[in-house]
C-alpha cells in the first residue's frame, strides 16, 4: 500500500484545563471548563494531512489501555491507517495535560509512556520500512524513542522521499545527524531560540538569523514559524522535491499570518505542519513552496478559533475550495 503522508511519531491523550489564567508554582486555582481529545504532535500532524484529504499512515506506540484502545479507534475512524501502530504492555499510552489560558495561550506537560519505546528495528520492519520509501512524504517530530526518529529519517533520505522534522519538543541538544537528514527543519521561536542559543526571536531579522544558523549546521532549509506574525522559510534554494543541492542559493521567504481571535492555540503548530505535508505530498512541484507555506499558515490560524488540539482542526469540506485549487502563481 502506499501512502501520500507517513508519520512517525507521538500518539497521546490531551487532558486539558481551561482557566483564566496560568497557576503559579505553590498555587492551586479553579478552572472552569475539563476536555480530553486525541493528541501528540505525531497523531495531530497525521490527522490534519488526513483531514485535508491526504492518504495517511501512522507509525506509532500505544499501551494496551483504554487510551491506546480510543487511540486506535480514533484513527480508523478519520482515515489514519493503522497498520503500524505497534502496542505494548510495557508502559501506557502516552498523555498531556494541558493548561490553556483565557488568552488561547498554552502550557503543555508531556508523558511518553509508550511513545519512548518504539524502536529503530520495527520503524525498519520491512512493511513499515517500504511505507516510508514509497511515500512522497515522512514527517517526525521529539516525542518518541530518537533512535526511531532517526531511523525512519534515514530511510526517507536514502529513498528520497521528502522529510518534514519538527523539532518539537525542544531537546537540550540536538545532534547534526538530525539537522542534516531532513529536507525541511519546521520549528517555532522559542524552538529556534533554544537550538541557535539567541536570548529570543522578537522579529523576523532575528528569525532569518536562527534560520542561518541552522542551515551554518547543515540544515537543507529551516522554516520557522512565529506565532500571530507568520512564518519564515530560509533554504539552499526552494526546490524541495529536487536532488538537494547544498550549494544553491538561500531562498528566502515570508509568509504573514492571518489575522483571528484565538480561542485555544494548543495543537496549531501541529496543524501547519500537517497541512504542509499535505500540499507537499499532494501537489509536488505543481505548487510553490511559497503558495504551500500560505495555505497550512492560513489552515493552521483557522484551527486556533476552536477550542482543542485534533478536534479544532478543519475538515476539507468547511474551508474556502480556493484552497485546494491548483497553485494560481504558478501559472504563466
Ligand atoms: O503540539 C500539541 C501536542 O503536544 C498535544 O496534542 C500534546 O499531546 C503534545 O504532544
Ligand atoms: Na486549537
Amino acid at each position: 500500500m502506499t501512502f501520500e503522508v507517513v508519520v512517525c511519531g507521538s500518539s497521546n491523550m490531551d487532558l486539558i484545563a481551561y482557566v483564566d489564567r496560568m497557576p503559579a508554582v505553590g498555587e492551586t486555582i479553579h478552572g472552569h471548563t475539563f476536555a480530553s481529545g486525541f493528541g501528540g504532535k505525531g497523531a495531530n500532524q497525521c490527522v490534519m494531512a488526513g483531514k485535508l484529504g491526504a492518504k495517511v499512515a501512522m507509525i506509532t506506540k500505544v499501551g494496551e489501555d483504554a487510551y491506546g484502545t480510543a487511540t486506535l479507534e480514533n484513527y480508523k475512524k478519520v482515515g489514519v491507517n493503522t497498520d503500524f501502530v505497534f502496542k505494548t504492555s510495557e508502559a501506557s499510552t502516552g498523555v498531556a495535560p494541558i493548561t490553556v489560558d483565557a488568552k488561547g495561550n498554552n502550557s503543555i506537560i508531556i508523558i511518553p509512556g509508550a511513545n519512548a519505546l518504539i524502536t529503530p528495528e520495527e520503524v525498519s520492519a520491512p512493511a513499515v520500512k517500504q511505507a516510508i520509501e514509497t511515500a512522497a512524504v515522512l514527517v517526525t517530530q521529539n516525542e518518541i524513542n530518537h533512535d526511531a526518529t532517526l531511523e525512519a529519517m534515514r530511510i526517507a533520505r536514502h529513498s528520497k522521499t521528502l522529510c518534514i522534522y519538527n523539532p518539537a519538543p525542544a531537546l537540550p541538544s540536538l545532534p547534526e545527524e538530525f539537522l542534516v537528514l531532513p529536507d525541511i527543519v519546521c520549528l517555532n521561536e522559542t524552538e529556534a531560540a533554544l537550538y541557535t542559543q539567541v536570548p529570543a526571536i522578537n522579529d523576523v531579522e532575528d528569525a532569518r538569523q536562527a534560520c542561518k544558523k541552522l542551515l551554518a549546521r547543515g540544515a537543507r532549509s529551516v522554516l520557522l514559524t512565529m506565532g500571530a506574525t507568520g512564518s519564515l522559510y530560509v533554504g539552499k534554494g526552494d526546490q524541495l522535491h529536487n536532488e538537494r543541492n547544498d550549494n544553491a542559493e538561500i531562498v528566502d521567504i515570508f509568509v504573514r499570518a492571518q489575522k483571528v481571535d484565538a480561542v485555544d492555540s494548543s495543537g496549531a503548530g501541529d496543524s501547519f505542519v500537517g497541512a504542509l505535508a499535505y500540499y507537499l505530498a499532494h501537489y509536488g512541484a505543481s505548487m510553490s513552496l511559497k503558495t504551500a507555506i500560505n495555505r497550512a499558515s492560513s489552515i493552521a490560524s483557522d484551527s486556533v478559533r476552536r477550542k482543542g488540539t485534533q478536534s479544532s482542526y478543519p475538515t476539507r469540506d468547511t474551508l474556502p475550495s480556493s484552497l485546494f485549487d491548483a497553485d494560481a502563481e504558478m501559472k504563466l
